[in-house]
């Protein structure tokens, strides 16, 4: 694809936006996620100059720490998992200074007082200005009891306040609906719903939030964004890792609450959703929830023809041998814990009446790729045939990861004098044409939050309302053992009954 050198793009990363100073405090600071995650995204926001100049970085967690050995584990951990480097250590000798740690247990009342001192010494020394943003990467079972103590602290400001604080939840968002409804119950009376950021990282996502861009601004789309067009819908979030050193956690969540209720389903919701009234936090999360509101209950029926759950066993991934799922650490070794699941779902509204998605996620599968394929109906094959006699279907496939991009597969004429049809991709790729690497997930979400935008999360009924779609079939597979378990080869696409699920609609699964 040719290079438009005038692309807007470039004016626009010249923009300088005015941003509130503040002070990012990370509870769960000696966690993986800070590790992974939080701290390099900090620091490539700050070397990339999208932090407000008068920033702070507090990491509380309950190891005893002193500021400078926080520092260095962070420098080692963005030197392994940055998306930049190698570090750049002169950013950095001056990046640390504005980094500290506060030890404290997450329910010692105490250690929310001398957090409360300390915080307001990095704002007089700092000029952080009061304005403060925690960031909740905790056990779930923590987050009511820390927003309680922030809130009696007097660390959670009133939202008609001066100064802001704003809460950013990690996810799991409760169990079910029950759990998800308590949970919201607890923490807001203490926070607003407009203090809440509950972080979806696929939302961070650049190329989940092109497909906004792509649907809305691109006029050639929409009249044919439909059920008179499309035949079906594809979407696959594929990993070839396990569950790495996640084993206890994943045995109480199982796939389905790890990706599937809440990436998964925002994905559906942003490639189903109506166009907004405006990209507000409001026209955009109203539309998401109409989605979800028009999802087709499951029947019991469904149960046993719409949707498929696997486990790994062993196998063969990359050429690695890796062992099964029930001899992960710390898994049990008569598990029932999905690793894999398929479900075909129907969207019951004007748009997209009849059209089904189908939608798998899974561990140790072939390869790492996330993707959503649009399938159009078939042109009527009376002028030309592909060579078993039909056409191959016209497909939009939007690669969210990697090889981010979007490809659109289209019959085209073979040269010479026979004819045949062929189809063909035209293929555009983020790399190629803008020429670096997207920004992380975290980066992005971290920035929006700083900014007060809370668009790319989730709002509380958006959460709520997905749980009332899951919470019936994770009761029913609670109830009714799996059969076959562990049912699939590591390195292989899941189990068969994934296949059977879309063959018996005459369809099958993308080959990626
Ligand atoms: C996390 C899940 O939310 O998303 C992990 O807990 C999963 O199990 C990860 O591996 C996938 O994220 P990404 O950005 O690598 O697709």
């Amino acid at each position: 694809m040719q290079k438009d050198n005038s692309h807007p793009l470039e004016d626009s990363e010249k923009i300088v936006k005015s941003i509130d100073p503040c002070t990012l405090v990370i509870f769960g600071a000696t966690g993986d996620l800070t590790a992974r995650k939080l701290i390099p995204a900090i620091y490539n926001l700050g070397k990339e100059r999208h932090l407000p100049t008068n920033f702070a970085c507090v990491g509380v967690a309950r190891r005893e720490k002193s500021h400078d050995d926080f520092r260095n584990d962070m420098e080692e951990n963005i030197d392994k998992f940055s998306r930049t480097k190698p570090i750049d250590k002169g950013f950095w000798s001056n990046f640390k200074e504005r980094l500290f740690y506060h030890q404290s247990q997450f329910d010692s009342d105490e250690g929310y007082e001398s957090l409360k001192i300390f915080l307001s010494e990095i704002d007089s020394k700092h000029a952080t200005g009061g304005n403060r943003i925690f960031y909740l990467s905790v056990q779930p079972k923590f987050f009511p009891l820390i927003i309680e103590k922030l809130k009696k602290h007097g660390l959670i400001y009133n939202p008609s306040d001066e100064k802001w604080s704003r809460v950013i939840i990690e996810k799991p968002f409760g169990k079910d609906l029950d759990s998800a409804k308590e949970l919201q119950n607890q923490i807001q009376e203490h926070i607003s719903e407009e203090q809440t950021y509950r972080i979806d990282h696929y939302l961070g996502k650049e190329t989940v939030q092109n497909i906004l861009v792509f649907r809305f601004a691109n006029s050639i789309f929409e009249s044919i964004w439909n059920y008179k067009h499309i035949e079906h819908v594809q979407i696959t979030v594929a990993e070839d890792i396990g569950v790495e050193n996640r084993g206890e956690f994943f045995e109480e969540e199982g796939l389905t609450r790890d990706i599937i209720q809440n990436h998964m389903m925002q994905l559906l919701s942003i490639i189903a959703m109506e166009p907004p009234v405006d990209l507000s936090e409001k026209g955009v999360r109203d539309e998401k929830v109409k989605v979800l509101q028009s999802v087709r209950p499951f029947t019991e029926d469904d149960f046993k023809n719409s949707v498929v759950r696997g486990q790994y066993k062993g196998g063969f991934v990359n050429g690695e041998k890796v062992k099964p799922y029930r001899e992960e650490d710390e898994v049990s070794d008569k598990s029932n814990i999905e690793t894999f699941t398929a479900i075909r779902f129907f969207i019951d509204n004007w748009r997209w009446d009849g059209v089904p998605f189908y939608i798998r996620g899974g561990k140790r599968l072939p390869k790492k790729v996330t993707e959503i394929a649009v399938i159009f109906k078939d042109s009527p094959g009376v002028l030309f045939q592909h060579k078993d006699n039909k056409n191959e279907p016209n497909v939009l496939a939007i690669r969210i990861q990697p090889d981010e991009g979007i490809s659109m597969k289209i019959n085209c004429k073979v040269p010479g004098p026979s004819s045949p049809i062929q189809p063909v991709k035209m293929d555009f790729r983020y790399g190629a044409y803008f020429g670096k690497a997207p920004p992380e997930a975290y980066e992005r979400l971290i920035l929006e939050c700083i900014n007060g935008d809370s668009t790319l999360f989730a709002r509380s009924d958006e959460v709520l309302q997905s749980w009332k779609i899951f919470t019936p079939i994770l009761e029913y597979w609670e109830a009714n053992s799996p059969k076959d378990f562990p049912n699939y080869e590591s390195g292989t696409w899941g189990p068969k009954s994934a296949d059977e699920l879309i063959k018996k609609d005459n369809r099958s699964w993308r080959k990626l």
